[in-house]
């Protein structure tokens, strides 16, 4: 895991794989396409099977603000193409250094504060991915600051990750403000003394959380692939007569998608992050260290090619 999340980080690498064909093939796995159109046809056709989709548009930590400026404006198309489309069941994700954050915080609170308008007037939604630590508090108060204006409460959510110890006290505090959740177990490498080591522990607290969440009384989302989490969420929810209707399960592209069938097939809501883009590389990294064994599956693949 450690060595995929180091590589994700390779400048050189990364630049190699994002322009070759090969890489481009590779990630076909995991991203949808390279254009706004792949990524709207692939939502359509999620949509045909009744699952939802929140929309992404790969990149993160941009070093100019001319970088931000222009990854917000590929977001403002796909709130246009959603706005256009009213009965596609979609939203989009965002991440916070995609639009500035490492240069100026308050640019990217502009641009952020500029897609929830969008949003509302599209009646849709903004989630805020979250990043590494370093940018926990600050992503927590973003939202909250923009989740307040006038018109945008339930039209901008975060993401809050299991394997945090902050994490109760950070839904609390959130779900006290109304704001919606997608809870994850957390995809970045952090130590010991703010997050828990072991799988188990993180188990533990994702179910734990998940508690939290649906007697919130606000609609979330359970983001996993991990069947002991879903099994737990669907006990728990059956034992507290909870309507399935009131939360979401969200999983990844391409990930068991046998899984994401089989919840829409039993009557949950269900829900897929469709990510795009040519910036593709960090983000593929990290789905081969959450298994390490994709990277082995995809090179048999495209032996097979
Ligand atoms: P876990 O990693 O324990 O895996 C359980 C099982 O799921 C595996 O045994 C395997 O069967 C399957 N599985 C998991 N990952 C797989 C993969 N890559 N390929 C194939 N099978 C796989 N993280 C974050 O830090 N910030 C964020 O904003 C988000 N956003 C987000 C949105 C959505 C919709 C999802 C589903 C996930 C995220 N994540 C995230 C990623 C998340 O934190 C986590 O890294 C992955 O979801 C993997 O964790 P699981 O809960 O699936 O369990």
């Amino acid at each position: 895991r450690s060595a995929f999340i180091a590589l994700s980080r390779n400048a050189a690498l990364r630049t190699f794989s994002e322009r070759s064909q090969l890489g481009r093939r590779m990630s076909s796995r995991f991203v949808a396409g390279m254009t706004l159109d792949e990524v709207v046809h692939a939502a359509e056709a999620l949509q045909r099977l009744g699952i939802a989709s929140t929309l992404d548009s790969l990149g993160e930590n941009v070093t100019t603000p001319n970088e931000a400026r222009h990854s917000a404006d590929i977001y403002h198309r796909l709130l246009d193409a959603i706005q256009t489309r009213p009965t596609m069941n979609a939203n989009v994700s965002v991440k916070l250094t995609q639009m500035g954050m490492d240069l100026d915080p308050g640019l990217a609170e502009e641009i952020v504060s500029g897609l929830v308008d969008h949003a509302v007037a599209a009646n849709t939604f903004v989630r805020v991915d979250m990043e590494g630590s370093e940018y926990t508090k600050a992503t927590i108060d973003m939202v909250r600051r923009l989740h307040a204006k006038p018109g945008n409460r339930g039209h901008v959510g975060i993401v809050i990750q299991a394997y945090l110890h902050r994490s109760q006290e950070d839904i609390r505090t959130l779900t006290g403000d109304g704001i919606r959740i997608r809870l994850c177990k957390g995809a970045y490498k952090e130590p010991s003394n703010l997050a828990f080591p072991e799988k188990k522990d993180v188990d533990a607290n994702f179910v734990k959380l998940t508690h939290q969440l649906l007697t919130s009384g606000i609609y979330h989302g359970i983001a996993t692939h991990d069947e002991d989490m879903i099994s737990a969420t669907r006990k728990f929810v059956r034992e507290n007569n909870i309507d399935p209707k009131t939360f979401e399960f969200q999983m990844l592209y391409g990930i068991r998608r046998d899984l994401q069938k089989s919840l829409v097939h039993d009557g949950y809501n269900t829900r897929v992050y469709v990510p795009f883009g040519t910036e593709w590389y960090p983000y593929f990294m990290r789905r081969l260290a959450e298994r390490p064994a994709n990277a082995l599956f995809i090179a048999k693949s495209l032996l097979k090619q």
